[in-house]
């Protein structure tokens, strides 16, 4: 299925040429504006390890797992959206926190960016990118050797589906047919990015969320325990994705699409942690308050390195690091049918 042809060698090692990044606060890098993020960075701990103690947006003490693939892939860190002046050739990260693939996702928290306006942004963005290429060739080529990184669904479970007070939407689905309606949502914007121009897609599955703090200490399971029932909605959502990226990868030759296991990494870290040297895989390190989110002027804790969780939501730099290499050159079983590293070289 993937025959490297044999002259695929050293030119080809630096093939991708930027990332555009679709997502939700695991990967926000500041969509958030840069007033709130000199807020966040004020207030909470956030950043404190990327750079040291600067206001970046970042939901981690340090780097996301964007941050993290761009490092792997010989990438500058990418500029939000929200701050992209002219320069856009090295890639635009969209993400944005509490949004999701649903429009209504994460309205109770205000302003964000859902999947359909962050596909609308890059639309946006694409006039301009235009410009800064020699010829509409060498546009389409960039576009096509570029990879679009989508990070998403994670606030459709926490943000709506399990926040049965201010959404309806448990009342209208079961598990199995909201993870259809994400599905189907999702398609459409994914579509919508590979007719502008894009040819290779990284969409990473959701992780375990059943076993995030914030979940774990919402009595929904025993305590110290993951909640098995969150555990298996999401994952009928990532079969749904994973069936997805075969359908893709069949209808659109000359494109391709990949499929990240997040949950099986996360359950390894999870459950091997001595292996990653985490010591702790249940809380997060920053001292949190009521509502879940590092206190504020909370002192971060030491051992961050230690930690899969940041705060009751979100990874750590470490755990983040973790997730990047298992996308960047992991087997089948983590990043499906091909790697990242496998993609850049296509
Ligand atoms: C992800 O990996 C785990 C462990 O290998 C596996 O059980 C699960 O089926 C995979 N998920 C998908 C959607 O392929």
């Amino acid at each position: 299925m993937l025959l490297l042809s044999a002259a695929a060698g050293s030119s080809a090692a630096t093939a991708v040429s930027a990332l555009f990044v679709f997502g939700d606060s695991l990967v926000d890098d500041g969509n958030d504006n840069e007033l709130s993020c000199l807020a966040k960075a004020n207030f909470f701990p956030y950043g404190i390890d990327f750079p040291q103690g600067a206001a970046t947006g970042r939901f981690c003490n340090g780097k996301t797992f964007v941050d993290a693939l761009c490092d792997l892939l010989g990438l500058d860190y990418l500029p939000p959206f929200a701050t992209t002046s002219s320069l856009l050739s090295g890639g635009v990260n969209y993400a944005s926190a509490a949004g999701g693939i649903l429009d209504e996702t994460g309205q109770h928290l205000g302003d964000r960016f859902s999947l359909s306006q962050q596909v609308l942004n890059l639309e946006s963005n694409l006039e301009t990118i235009r410009s800064q290429m020699r010829d509409d060739e060498g546009y389409h080529k960039y576009l096509a050797s570029s990879i679009a990184v989508m990070v998403l669904g994670s606030n459709d479970y926490i943000n709506n589906y399990l926040l049965t007070s201010l959404y309806d939407s448990a009342n209208n689905y079961s598990p199995e047919d909201y993870a259809d309606l994400l599905i189907n949502h999702y398609s459409r914007q994914i579509l919508a990015l590979h007719s502008v121009g894009l040819r290779k897609f990284l969409l990473a599955g959701v992780g375990p969320l059943g076993c995030i703090p914030s979940l774990r200490a919402s009595g929904g399971a025993p305590l110290g325990q993951c909640v098995d029932q969150v555990n298996q909605m999401v994952g009928f959502f990532n079969q749904g994705l994973r069936s997805l990226v075969d359908q893709l990868n069949a209808n659109h030759p000359g494109a391709t699409f990949l499929y990240g296991n997040t949950s099986n990494a996360v359950y390894d870290m999870l459950n091997n942690p001595n292996s990653y040297g985490f010591t702790v895989v249940d809380s997060g390190c920053c001292v949190l308050g009521a509502d879940g989110t590092c206190e504020a002027y909370a002192e971060p804790c030491d051992s961050r390195d230690q930690h899969v969780f940041w705060d009751a939501y979100h990874p750590t730099q470490a755990a983040n690091l973790v997730l990047a290499q298992r996308a960047f050159n992991g087997a089948q079983d983590h990043v499906y049918p091909l790697n990242l590293q496998h993609l850049a070289r296509l």
